[in-house]
């Protein structure tokens, strides 16, 4: 493992062609580099490369169990990593590019470093739509392992503000791209002999995914934990929070949903697409605020409301 990342300033640049240029170059050089996705902002590294890889994990403080999802081209690049049966080949149809990871066996023979797969056979991979991820994968010519940019256990980024509040100076540099436009990290299904499993719930819900393959979606609530994201905490503000509340108790900061006002909303309307966009920048703002507890208004089970309850239960979740 190379010493914790360290620079004297994180350069913020443009998603413009100079821009991905100079994230390019970094990349090539073994640096991560933070970008944004459609979901979240990723922080992306040279998988082929196992000590871009390991700066990753140095930039983080994640734990090196943590496996990443690697993010590709298009669906060449991802056979060449992974072996697609007929499910897997129709979701990446149906869903690529866009916030879909598919979990599938890896190939013996790709060219992704095992620091990536963290010990495991199974290789994550995922085709975004972002443009600017779009065109520094282009300009990089290989698959770039992306974990979210923030430092491990906190709140994934949404604006480029985020990654530096978390990450800054241990990064050399952050694509600004605005903020995000889904906002929740990509749904995660793992493609198994038996069917579909849905490791971590995201955009494209365990319904659309049944639709599109005519399969039963199982829930991810083995007693194995394949994905850390279902860790009982992984998603946490670094204050208490407690759920669907209606009104906030005394010292509590409440964010609130529909007709639920508080000091902040997700979502006034009560729009579970806005919601899903303002979950992570909303809870910043209240870790960041005076109030030493959060509260969060009911969220309908039903959607991204689905996933955005996942997020809510584990930032609420004991720490361990
Ligand atoms: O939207 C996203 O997916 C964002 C953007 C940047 O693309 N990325 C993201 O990556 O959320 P990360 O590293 O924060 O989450 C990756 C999740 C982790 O829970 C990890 O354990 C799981 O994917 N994962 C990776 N490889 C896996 C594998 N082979 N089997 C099961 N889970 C895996
Ligand atoms: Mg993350």
């Amino acid at each position: 493992m190379p010493p914790p990342n360290n620079f004297t300033f994180t350069e913020t640049v443009a998603a413009d062609a100079a821009g991905i240029a100079r994230a390019a170059a970094l990349i090539r050089a073994g640096q991560p580099v933070a970008v944004p996705t459609e979901t979240v902002y990723g922080l992306a590294a040279d998988a082929t490369d196992g000590s871009a890889v390991a700066r990753i994990y140095a930039a983080k403080g994640r734990p090196a169990f943590n496996p990443l999802i690697v993010h590709v081209a298009d669906r060449a690049a991802a056979e060449a990593l992974a072996l697609f049966n007929p499910v897997a080949l129709r979701l990446a149809e149906a869903f690529w590019p866009g916030p879909l990871t598919l979990v599938l066996p890896a190939r013996a023979e790709s060219s992704v470093a095992p620091l990536v797969m963290a010990g495991l056979e199974t290789i994550a991979i995922r085709c975004p739509a972002h443009p600017a991820m779009r065109a520094l994968l282009a300009a990089c010519g290989r698959p770039l392992a992306a974990p979210s940019a923030n430092a491990s256990g906190t709140i994934s980024p949404t604006t480029a503000s985020h990654v530096l509040d978390s990450l800054g100076k241990r990064i050399p540099l952050v694509i600004d791209g605005g903020a995000t436009a889904v906002g929740l990290e990509s749904t995660i299904v793992a493609v198994l002999p038996g069917g579909l499993r849905l490791l971590r719930p995201g955009p494209i819900t365990a319904e659309a995914l049944g639709h599109a393959t005519g399969l039963p979606v199982m829930l991810g609530t083995g007693e194995r934990v394949e994905a850390p994201g279902q860790l009982a905490s992984h998603y946490a503000p670094a204050k208490p929070l407690r759920l669907n509340a209606t009104r906030p108790e005394t010292n509590e900061w409440l964010i609130g949903f529909g007709p639920v006002a508080g000091d902040d909303t997700l979502s006034h309307p009560g729009d579970l697409v806005e919601a899903a966009a303002n979950l992570f920048a909303a809870l910043h703002r209240a870790d960041s605020s005076a109030s030493p507890r959060i509260a969060v208004a009911p969220i309908p089970e039903e959607g991204l409301g689905i996933a955005i309850n996942d997020r809510l239960r584990r930032a609420a979740a004991p720490r361990p």
